[in-house]
């Protein structure tokens, strides 16, 4: 894995945001470091996101990527405007390709083997397993893993504080994306308190699942 995947498996949890307001954007960062989260995957599904990771992109406290991101010209533009990595929902070829062209780390969407055949084509390392909980939740997860025993995965998409845990206890998992901690009206709201006390929350749930791994 790259330096920025590292780091994100480091943290063991990447907190998902739709924004609807770029001005949001420096109030979620303080939320994010406040709860000793500072990442975040702003998905590109508003008018406001190239903003706003614009903004988390230019503080020295915060690593933030793209996600949803669907075609070349979007990896471009998110690169563009400072993303770090790119997450996609599925797989596509053209979208990692380009990130391959512009060296930014990549994790594309992959549900099936075909799907993560592909992305070690074309020299991925980590996938986004979306979505994980309608694709048959942690037992899903685990056969790929097991079948792909290099593969890292990120696994997103309906998984909350009361399952989280059951991804990262799976060896390849390094770690789940979710919104819970970051709500679209929490962000909208600027809820910051808020926010960083989930954000503590899922931090100290991955601490809980590896310190009993260990
Ligand atoms: C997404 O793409 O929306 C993420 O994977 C997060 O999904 P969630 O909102 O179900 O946590």
């Amino acid at each position: 894995m790259t330096g920025v995947l590292d780091t994100l498996a480091a943290y063991g949890v990447l907190p998902v945001v739709v924004i609807d307001r770029a001005l949001d954007a420096d109030y979620l960062a303080e939320a994010l470091v406040g709860g000793g989260l500072p990442l975040a995957e702003v998905t590109l599904r508003t008018p406001a996101s190239l903003d706003a990771i614009r903004t988390l992109a230019l503080r020295a406290d915060t690593l933030v990527g793209a996600g949803t991101v669907l075609t070349p010209t979007q990896v471009d533009q998110a690169v563009d405007a400072g993303a770090a990595f790119v997450a996609s929902p599925g797989f596509s070829r053209p979208v990692v390709e380009r990130c391959v062209e512009l060296g930014v780390p990549v994790v594309p969407g992959t549900v099936t083997p075909t799907e993560v055949m592909a992305a070690l084509d074309l020299g991925v390392s980590c996938v986004n397993v979306f979505p994980a909980h309608a694709a048959g939740g942690p037992p899903a997860v685990a056969v790929l893993g097991e079948v792909f025993p290099d593969l890292r995965i990120i696994a997103s998409g309906g998984i909350g504080p009361d399952d989280a845990a059951s991804y990262l206890a799976l060896p390849q998992v390094v770690a789940v994306g979710g919104s819970w901690m970051v709500r679209r009206t929490l962000v909208l709201a600027r809820e910051v308190t808020t926010i960083a006390r989930l954000c503590r929350e899922a931090v100290e749930l991955v601490a809980g699942v590896r310190s009993a791994s260990s």
